[in-house]
């Protein structure tokens, strides 16, 4: 069995310099596309279901599912993680369903739409840390809230991200804030808000320092350098997914999302998860259209469901690839969690923080 907690995996990345790509999963098709894509290249994988999957696919159903891609592929470390918990509760009943590792998103309220008060988030972020390291499961959190510097506006896909407009106090992290987020709460993993936002509307142009703030990013590491680091809503957006989808009848307008070398220069500066979902959406969608397109009269869903899955694992591999993780999943040995929640109690792995 190769379930693996957040915290293991990514205190491996960081002893080899990489970052693991975290792929949502909402359904068979993913699922196989991200496992076929980690065993191809020998890559350790970092499985999210976010509320809205759980609602979609039902929380037993994606516990089999994630039993069935554990059993599958045996030598292939996987993470079962909870993408953006709004509450306790939701981080609960993940752990509850054999998830390894939940986010805390104590940014937002539990409404995950109202932008939260500094000692709200760690409060909450603080109760589900104790609730998860009892058990040896891992925790990240989020200090500022994701958003989009052009527009100063959120997204809600799945409901999740607040509405109206934030000034770029609160989209942007301040480290001196992630370094007293990090002390009270002993999260193992921080995410960080620095101009990404979820879906493919990210920017206007190819992002730069003004509207995609990697200094954020590098002065969180520069006072929490053994912190691992989380960059949210890191799709690139590639422009040939756009045109395929375009080119088979969506109506995308043009759009731009975060480049890979920005990811990599992150990767440099203690990312250590990047979170895609945007881009594997699209890769299915584009396979689906062109199929759909070029034979009207299909009516096999398995016709065009296959195409997805394989454009879904060409995005995957490609990320693994990219940021680095793909030949590592060998060399993992996954800690059952008894083992992690002994670590924690020894203090081995509490937070360590840079000199003043
Ligand atoms: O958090 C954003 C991810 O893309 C998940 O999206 O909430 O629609 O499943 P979702
Ligand atoms: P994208 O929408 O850029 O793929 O981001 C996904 C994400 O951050 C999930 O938490
Ligand atoms: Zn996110």
């Amino acid at each position: 069995m190769a379930r693996i907690s957040l915290r293991q995996l990514l205190d491996h990345a960081a002893e080899h310099g990489y970052a693991v790509p975290a792929f949502n999963i909402n359904n068979m098709e993913q699922g196989l596309a991200m496992m076929e894509a980690a065993d191809a290249v020998n890559a350790p994988v970092i499985i999210q279901a976010s509320r809205g999957a759980r609602a979609y696919a039902h929380d037993v159903m994606l516990k089999a599912l994630i039993d069935a891609l554990v059993e599958m592929f045996p030598h292939i470390p996987v993470c079962m993680h909870q993408d953006h918990g709004n509450s306790e509760a939701t981080c609960a009943t993940a752990l509850h369903h054999g998830f390894t590792s939940v986010m805390m998103d104590g940014s937002l309220k539990a409404d995950a739409k109202t932008p939260a008060p500094f000692d709200y988030n760690v409060r909450v972020t603080r109760a589900v840390v104790d609730m998860a390291h009892w058990i040896g499961a891992s925790v990240e959190g989020e200090i500022g809230v994701l958003g989009n510097l052009e527009t100063g506006m959120g997204e809600k896909e799945d409901g999740h991200g607040f509405e109206g407009i934030l000034g770029h106090d609160q989209l942007l992290t301040n480290p001196d804030e992630a370094v007293a987020f990090v002390r009270a709460t002993e999260v193992d993993a921080l995410a960080i808000a620095m101009g990404t936002s979820h879906g493919a509307f990210k920017f206007t142009r190819k992002p730069d320092g003004d509207i995609l703030a990697m200094h954020v990013i590098e002065a969180v590491h520069a006072r929490l350098p053994n912190t691992h680091l989380v960059m949210h809503g890191s799709s690139t957006v590639p422009q040939d997914l756009q045109d395929i989808i375009n080119q088979y009848g969506g109506e995308m307008p043009q759009t731009w999302g975060v480049p890979i070398e920005e990811i990599q220069r992150g990767i440099k500066l203690g990312v250590r998860k990047v979170n895609v979902d945007t881009d594997n959406r699209m890769a299915m969608v584009g396979a689906i259209r062109k199929v759909l397109t070029e034979h009207p009269g299909e009516i096999d869903p398995r016709k065009f469901l296959g195409p997805a899955q394989a454009a879904m694992r060409a995005v995957c591999r490609q990320r693994f690839e990219e940021f680095g993780a793909a030949g590592h999943a060998d060399k993992i040995k996954p800690l059952p969690l008894s083992a992690m929640a002994a670590r924690y109690v020894s203090g081995e792995l509490s937070p360590k923080f840079a000199a003043a």
